[in-house]
């Protein structure tokens, strides 16, 4: 039986779930874009966000009757029917596998290294080691940002070609870009993203997104705080 949809649909295409209408997780996010947020409290919202988000694309997986005996008596219920895995986009998907394992705990865990030529935009592979895993049945990559879509085409390929049967694409902030290039080359796959931002710029960043998301987790990158005194209030 499917569970009623929260996230609203892209008006292009019914495989798109934006969750920008969510209070709580609006919240977050807005937490999150801060340039003032530094990198430790920034890991800290991508993993509640990404527990917020995969708890609403994971609400439609397919589903198979078991028996239980609870201490009152016999019941039906239903778990999951199919093997889920993750597979997050090195670096900035990694701040995502926290929620991942809270969530699916013992899920098979299948890092791709792909980082974006700064010139060209285009993804390049630096680790993939799929070769001898365990296969899965529904994979659901994990990336933050979805930007030129480069890299999530690359990742939901790589998947397919290692036979998954199911691909969900899960991340917080997308470009229009992104979103069209991830639905053309691969239509079978479900998006779900909090926000979908105006554009890209000219170097390929997301307007206004949050910067780079790679760097933000890990103190790599300039996160100038400002003198500002407005702290927004936290949940
Ligand atoms: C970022 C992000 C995505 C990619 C999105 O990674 O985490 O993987 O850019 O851009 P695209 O949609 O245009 O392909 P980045 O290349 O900055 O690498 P990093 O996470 O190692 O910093
Ligand atoms: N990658 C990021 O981390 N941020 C962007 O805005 C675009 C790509």
């Amino acid at each position: 039986m499917a569970l009623p949809r929260l996230g609203s649909a892209h008006p292009a295409s019914s495989m798109v779930h934006l969750y920008s209408r969510h209070a709580l997780l609006g919240h977050k996010l807005a937490l999150l874009r801060d340039r003032r947020t530094q990198p430790a409290r920034f890991g800290q919202l991508l993993k509640e966000i990404s527990l917020m988000l995969l708890s609403h694309a994971t609400a439609d997986l397919p589903v198979r009757e078991v028996a239980v005996i609870t201490p009152v008596g016999p019941t039906t219920q239903r778990v999951l029917a199919k093997r889920v895995g993750f597979a997050p986009i090195l670096r900035a998907g990694a701040g995502m596998i926290p929620a991942a394992h809270e969530l699916v705990p013992g899920a098979p865990i299948w890092y791709l290294g792909l980082y974006r030529d700064e010139e060209t935009l285009q993804p390049v592979r630096y680790y993939d080691k799929l070769q001898g895993y365990p296969p899965v049945d529904i994979a659901l990559i994990l990336d933050p940002m979805l930007a030129t879509g480069g890299s999530a085409v690359v990742a939901a390929s790589r998947l397919k070609e290692k036979g998954v049967e199911k691909v969900v694409y899960v991340g917080l902030i997308a470009a229009p870009e992104g979103i069209a290039l991830l639905t053309r080359e691969h239509p079978d796959v479900e998006i779900h993203v909090a926000a979908m931002d105006e554009r890209l710029n000219e170097r390929g960043y997301i307007v206004p997104g949050l910067g780079d998301a790679g760097d933000r987790q890990n103190a790599t990158g300039a996160n100038d705080p400002t003198d500002d005194p407005f702290v927004p209030e936290e949940v």
